[in-house]
């Protein structure tokens, strides 16, 4: 069941979708701090492969250097060209900048320049590229801009730190992944993700029906949510389910796990399938949408899971591809109507069924508030504005 009894109030205001200065306060407070996957251990198959990302600005490389993975920033200490920006290659030995032929080693520091003779004086390895805290859970691959972020496992929380480990080892493959800019803000992306309200509307195909109330339960934490759907007495899930954990061996779930650890990274799924989702902020009203779908078809190397791993494969992308379709069909809609200034006054509910927005949009108030000009009088006088809410949702 629910946790909330009675529909919640909708905290945010226009400008949390919008203003210029609520993207950069949410940018400093909640997500330069942050550990952030931005790939995964499958896309680097060889010795030297490497990937190219911006993260929050930043450009990095992701290198590929035996069985780790090292992250730098992408620009050369010569005159500060991007090394490269192919979004994939590799760099079997050195690491090579496109424009002079610099070349840096695997710890970054310079080990080639051309007609060095002319750089005098300069010592062996003075100038060397900046390195960033890489930490992999399962096969993803995190990275970090704050030096002082706690160890990864720390951040994410024992419970997301072991679904991932479970759901997205090394033996696991990529069913489906996509990185892509979406025209809205990076918030509406996270709140539909949180709820199953609109399940009937816009996924009528694919996920067809929203679950019984009596077989969820929403957990909440100071820094993530834990939602879990228990399908057992659903026959057409459960039935579905036990027939492929049958055919890959995998002992048997009957539920739908998902946990949104604030503010940008959620996992969720259940039997073969579960996705990982990362979400960052560009501008205002555009986001990056990074998402993996992994699934398990038994042991490695093997004829049966490899015929198996073939067909969810098949399956899971046409399924994954349908559904982030239909989500992406709505989102521009969401953003000009939450952004409208004639948006209503009245309205704006949060029902029982999606209280995980509502705890949601209490983390994102605790860490950048509102613009002063969208306070209420009650705030203005000083009182915080979780407080009247608080009353109406307080266990969330
Ligand atoms: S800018 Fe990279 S070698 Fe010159
Ligand atoms: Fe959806």
């Amino acid at each position: 069941m629910f946790v909330s009894q009675t529909h919640l109030p909708q905290l945010l205001d226009t400008s949390h979708y919008s203003d210029e200065g609520v993207h950069q306060r949410e940018r400093e407070t909640m997500f330069q701090s942050g550990w952030h996957c931005l790939a995964a251990w499958d896309q680097f198959p060889k010795e030297g492969d490497y990937i190219t990302s911006n993260l929050l600005g930043t450009p990095l490389i992701l290198w590929r250097r035996q069985d780790q993975i090292r992250a730098f920033l992408n620009v050369c200490t010569h005159r500060f060209s991007m090394l490269t920006d192919r979004p994939t290659g590799c760099f079997q030995k050195n690491m090579k900048c496109q424009y002079h032929g610099w070349e840096y080693d695997e710890t970054g520091n310079t080990c080639r320049i051309p007609d060095a003779q002319s750089f005098r004086p300069l010592k062996k390895g003075e100038l060397g590229l900046k390195e960033y805290r890489v930490e992999m859970v399962g096969q993803l691959v995190f990275v970090t801009l704050n030096p002082q972020a706690p160890p990864l496992r720390e951040y994410l929380g024992e419970d997301l730190a072991s679904l991932c480990e479970e759901r997205f080892s090394k033996q696991h493959h990529i069913t489906y992944w996509f990185d892509r800019e979406q025209p809205c803000n990076w918030k509406i992306v996270i709140e539909n993700l949180l709820e199953s309200y609109h399940i009937e509307n816009v996924h009528p195909r694919t996920f067809k029906r929203f679950p019984v109330p009596e077989h969820c339960t929403h957990t909440f934490h100071d820094t993530y949510d834990y939602y879990i759907h228990d399908f057992k007495d659903e026959p057409d899930s459960a039935n579905t389910e036990r027939f492929v954990c049958h055919l890959t061996g995998q002992p048997l779930d009957l539920k739908w796990r998902h946990i949104l650890r604030y503010p940008n990274i959620a996992v969720g799924g259940s039997g073969p399938f579960y996705y990982f989702l990362i979400v960052f902020p560009l501008t205002p009203t555009t986001c990056r949408l990074l998402t993996y779908t992994f699934h398990y078809s038994g042991p490695r190397g093997r004829l049966w899971p490899f015929l198996v791993h073939r067909v969810l494969k098949r399956y899971g992308k046409y399924l994954g591809q349908q559904i982030n379709q239909e989500d992406a069909a709505i989102y521009p809609g969401i953003q000009i109507g939450n952004t409208t200034q004639e948006r209503p006054h009245g309205g704006g509910l949060i029902s029982a069924r999606e209280e995980r927005i509502f705890a949601f949009q209490k983390y994102i108030l605790s860490q950048v508030g509102r613009q002063p000009a969208q306070q209420t009088v009650a705030e203005q006088n000083g009182c915080h504005s979780e407080t009247a809410c608080e009353e109406s949702a307080s266990n969330l």
